[in-house]
């Protein structure tokens, strides 16, 4: 099964980014926009994994929730990765207190622990709104039409969900197998 770790995103940010990805769907970029039902913030990604390793993950992240509370983030700048010359991923930054960071690498740590390698790249909180398609550029004022597509509002995160990645034949379907509360 194909697992990852993320924050669920609630309203009114949920259906500010569903907007702005329905108005992007009417262009014509060359991008594969995601789903607006799979809208998440990743925080750890497992990828394809035993089923019998699915409580030894669940473990992992009971372990980096206690301390964390729920989360006030906000909608913020947008960006690509991992660069605007070879264009990959198009995403929405997300701003976050300090307890996020600290989530996020206590789940990093325990899960190194358990066999997962770390990420090579610092963590940069994100949803992802598409991905270009292969050796395509996006148009030149990209940047500044995605900014003007959205308020930086700000939501309150109290869940932390293992999701497995359910392939499909177009977009995945992302099914909750473990939700935990952020309680502080
Ligand atoms: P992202 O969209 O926040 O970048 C489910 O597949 C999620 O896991 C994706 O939305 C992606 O998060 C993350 N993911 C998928 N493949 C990955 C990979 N090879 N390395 C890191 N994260 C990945």
């Amino acid at each position: 099964m194909r697992l990852f770790a993320a924050l669920p995103i609630p309203e009114p940010a949920r259906s500010e980014v569903s907007r702005l990805l329905q108005r992007l769907r009417r262009g014509d970029w060359p991008v594969r926009w995601v789903h607006e039902d799979n809208i998440h913030l990743t925080l750890k990604f497992f990828g394809e994994v035993p089923p019998d390793r699915l409580d030894v993950i669940a473990e992992a992240l009971q372990f980096a929730v206690p301390g964390t509370g729920p989360l006030s983030l906000s909608l913020a700048e947008p960006g690509v990765f991992p660069n605007l010359r070879r264009p990959r991923i198009v995403w929405v930054g997300v701003s976050a207190p300090p307890a996020l960071e600290l989530l996020q690498d206590r789940l990093e740590r325990r899960s190194e622990a358990i066999g997962f390698p770390p990420e090579g790249a610092p963590y940069h909180p994100h949803l992802t709104l598409g991905r270009v398609r292969e050796g395509h550029r996006l148009p030149e004022r990209a940047i500044e039409e995605l900014q003007a597509g959205y308020q930086p509002l700000s939501f309150l995160v109290e869940q932390l969900v293992l999701y497995e990645s359910i392939a499909g034949r177009g977009a995945p379907t992302y099914a909750p197998r473990v939700s935990l509360e952020l309680a502080a």
